[in-house]
């Protein structure tokens, strides 16, 4: 069976499994951990679900069906799961709960043997491949009371088409790849989701175009390393492992070229992307921002660690100095470009003198928003079998020095935004005071002003009058 068969043999199970759940008013409860790209997942589950006739409930008590997205990035994520899986034995026994957990963890050897052995119960355990089938999962379960574990580790393909249930109305999520090949040394990301492959561009632009029609503002286009969209699928064609016979790379056959042909279409405001490798930053992408106007500046550029030792150790193919040059010349060609990161703090190895490198880059690139993490060793990874892994203790000392400087850092990039003009994209009412009207810049800061709500969905020229730690206030 090729993808598009398997699809709509899918879509024959979401119509067998809404004829099962005829005259019923069946709810479901999803609970997403991780990543942007867990959460577009997530929505494609829930596109699903939605068809089959469930509706969605935050009361887990009034559900029929409970299901997991798992992360296992970090370690933290395992012991949530754990403890919620644990909290349904009793509701499953009141209502005939069916318990259905997917995403990354569930690649994992250990935690489906842990899951088997503490947790029978759970009805559906599916993979990062087989998501796509949970309808004929949940069929099998409902039909014939049976458990299903439907994991494979090959390399997953590409499913288009999936029904999606989007969370926003303004700002959609747009998945361009799948996979990675980079083998970071502290990361599980390629072992859970196998290697890279990309969306075909015109199955993404089509998609683009539609979020456009139905009102859609911002667009942000994900992957675990987007500045090597069609890589893989370029250098087969190019080996004549693959042929391109309909021209569907003949447009479009890199992410800069992607970058520019999203930027036409007409009704999108502005263009976001996550993550890129610095490594693959290549001056085509650099030229591709600097020309389109709907790409923001804001870019992020995961630094990991600024030290070129500790940079060696994670596998990330870049020094520190390559890493500030590429940050000088894009500052250089592009002039209001502005910069956020990831950074590990502690992994195995790390001096004092490291830390103080990482620092270094810090306060050289004056980051607008830092992403920090304290190194979770990651069963399988290399980092596991690393000498000289840092002591809790260390790790978080040197977490809360980085978390300082960070701080001061957006202070004081906060106060350079008052009295300067920024254009708003108006998300939805101030969480905090429904008098105010909530929204981000181009920069991705957020900032609450008194509007009309008939702005929400709308970009809008904001003056900055002060500026919080979290958020500025503006004027329109
Ligand atoms: N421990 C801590 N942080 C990690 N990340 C990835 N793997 C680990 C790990 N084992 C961080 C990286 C990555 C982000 C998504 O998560 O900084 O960029
Ligand atoms: Fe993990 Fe590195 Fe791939 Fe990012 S690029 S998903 S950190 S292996």
């Amino acid at each position: 069976m090729n993808e598009l068969e398997e699809i709509e043999l899918q879509k024959e199970y979401i119509k067998k499994v809404k004829e099962l759940n005829k005259n019923k008013i069946l709810k479901y409860n999803i609970l997403t951990m991780g990543c942007q790209l867990n959460e577009n997942d997530s929505e494609k589950i829930c596109g699903m679900l939605e068809e089959m006739g469930y509706i969605a409930t935050d009361n887990i008590e009034e559900a029929s069906l409970a299901i997991f997205n798992t992360c296992c990035v970090r370690e933290n994520a395992e012991e949530k799961l754990f403890g919620k899986i644990g909290e349904l034995k009793n509701i499953r026994k009141n209502n005939n709960l069916i318990i259905a957990i997917g995403g990354c963890m569930m690649q994992e050897k250990h935690i489906i043997e842990k899951i088997k052995k503490s947790f029978p119960y759970v009805d559906i355990i599916f993979g990062t491949h087989t998501l796509h089938k949970l309808p004929e999962n949940l069929y099998k379960v409902i039909e014939s009371k049976q458990k299903v574990k439907d994991i494979i580790d090959i390399n997953g393909k590409v499913y288009e088409n999936l029904p999606i249930k989007r969370e926003s109305k303004i700002i959609g999520s747009v998945t361009i790849m799948y996979g990675c090949n980079n083998f970071c040394s502290y990361c599980i990301v390629p072992y859970v989701r196998g290697r890279e492959r990309s969306r075909k561009p015109d199955d993404i632009i089509n998609e683009v175009k539609e979020l456009a029609k139905n009102g859609y503002k911002e667009i942000v286009l994900l992957g675990q390393n987007v500045n090597s969209y069609l890589r893989s699928e370029m250098e087969e064609i190019r080996a004549g492992k693959r042929t391109d016979e309909k021209g569907l790379y003949s447009k479009i056959d890199s992410f800069a070229k992607l970058l520019r042909e999203i930027n036409k279409i007409e009704g999108i405001e502005r263009i976001r992307f996550i993550s890129p490798h610095p490594k693959d930053f290549t001056d085509d992408v650099i030229d591709a921002i600097k020309d389109s106007n709907k790409v923001s500046k804001l870019i992020h550029l995961p630094l990991q660690s600024g030290s070129t030792k500790m940079l060696r150790a994670m596998n990330r193919k870049y020094t520190k100095e390559e890493y500030l040059n590429l940050v000088q010349k894009m500052k250089e060609k592009i002039p209001e470009v502005k910069f956020s990161t990831d950074i590990i703090v502690g992994f195995a190895g790390e001096t004092e003198e490291d830390f103080e490198d990482t620092l270094d880059v810090v306060r050289k690139v004056g980051f607008e928003q830092v992403y920090m993490f304290i190194y979770s060793i990651r069963k399988g990874t290399p980092g596991e079998k690393m000498e000289n892994q840092i002591p809790e203790e260390i790790k978080h000392k040197r977490f809360d020095k980085l978390k300082h400087i960070v701080e001061d850092i957006m202070a004081e990039n906060n106060k350079a935004y008052i009295g300067t003009n920024q254009k708003v994209l108006v998300e939805g009412l101030s969480k905090n005071n429904e008098e105010f009207l909530s929204g981000r810049t181009d920069s991705n800061k957020i900032v609450v002003f008194k509007g009309n709500k008939s702005l929400i969905g709308k970009l809008v020229n904001i003056k900055i009058v002060s500026e919080h730690m979290w958020y500025l206030k503006g004027e329109i």
